[in-house]
Order: structure tokens, then C-alpha cells, then sequence
């Protein structure tokens, strides 16, 4: 499995709408980071790198953007628009994102704290990974 689609529950009427993200109830891991991210020209490509461990839950609470994901046999692109939807990405994906529009905010959910030595920032190395080589 590359990544998985949650569609959250809206709690919606007139007043607006709410999504309450609740541990078990909707959610494939325990959260212990968050962060988000804005201010992003179009054109600018983030991620470029995988996870050892690491598992996210991808929301883009406005706007939109594109996320490319690859296994190391394929690569797919996400366009993420909606924010009662969540992109979930296990770890050993390889992720660029991209294509942001002027209002676009991504909140991303971790499994764990923050740690560069969970990184694989060069593509030859996840390649090596995904083909079982380490
Ligand atoms: P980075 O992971 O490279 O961002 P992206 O994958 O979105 O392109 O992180 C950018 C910078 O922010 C880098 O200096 C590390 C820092 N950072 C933290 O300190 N804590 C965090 O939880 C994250 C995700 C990044």
C-alpha cells in the first residue's frame, strides 16, 4: 500500500463545519508531532525524501497542492483539496510535494518526534531500501 484516502466525519449545518480528529476512533497511530505548512510559491518542490519509521497523516486544511508519491516501483500524485480528507503515508514512501496554490496550509499529523537521523534524503539510497538492500 502506497498511501490510504480517510474520508473524516464533517460535523456541518449552517454555522460552518468541524472535523474532530480522536485517537482510535479515526486514527492508524498515536500523534505525537504536528506541524503545518504555508507561504509556499507554486512551483517549489518539498519533501524529496523518505521515512525509516516514520508514519503521517497529510491534511491540507486550505487551498490545495499535489503530493508525488513513489515506492521505488511506481509513483503516483495525490491532488489534495479537501480538508475533511487525510493522505496517510506509511513509512519507505519517497514524497515530493508541489503545485501549491497562494492559500494552501498542510497539517501533518507524526508518529514521532522530530529526528533527522529517521530521513532518507537521497533517492538512490530509498531505492536501495524499497528493493530490500538495507
Ligand atoms: P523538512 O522536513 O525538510 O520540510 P519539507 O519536507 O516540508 O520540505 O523541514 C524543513 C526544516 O524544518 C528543516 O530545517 C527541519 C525543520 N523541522 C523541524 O525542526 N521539525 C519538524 O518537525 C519538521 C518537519 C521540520
Amino acid at each position: 500500500m502506497m498511501y490510504k484516502l480517510y474520508d473524516f466525519p464533517v460535523h456541518g449545518d449552517h454555522s460552518g463545519k468541524l472535523v474532530a480528529l480522536e485517537k482510535g476512533a479515526d486514527f492508524p497511530f498515536e500523534i505525537r508531532r504536528v506541524y503545518y505548512i504555508w507561504g509556499t510559491d507554486k512551483d517549489v518542490v518539498r519533501g524529496r525524501h523518505a521515512h525509516r519509521k516514520l508514519e503521517q497523516m497529510i491534511i491540507c486544511l486550505s487551498g490545495s497542492c499535489d503530493f508525488i508519491l513513489d515506492n521505488g516501483t511506481k509513483r503516483e500524485t495525490v491532488h489534495l483539496n479537501n480538508p475533511a480528507q487525510g493522505l496517510y503515508i506509511r513509512h519507505n514512501i519517497w514524497r515530493e510535494f508541489t503545485n501549491f496554490s497562494p492559500d494552501c496550509v498542510v497539517m501533518v499529523l507524526a508518529s514521532e518526534p522530530y529526528d533527522e537521523a529517521d530521513y532518507i534524503k537521497k533517492y538512490s539510497n530509498f531505492k536501495e531500501l524499497a528493493r530490500g538492500g538495507g
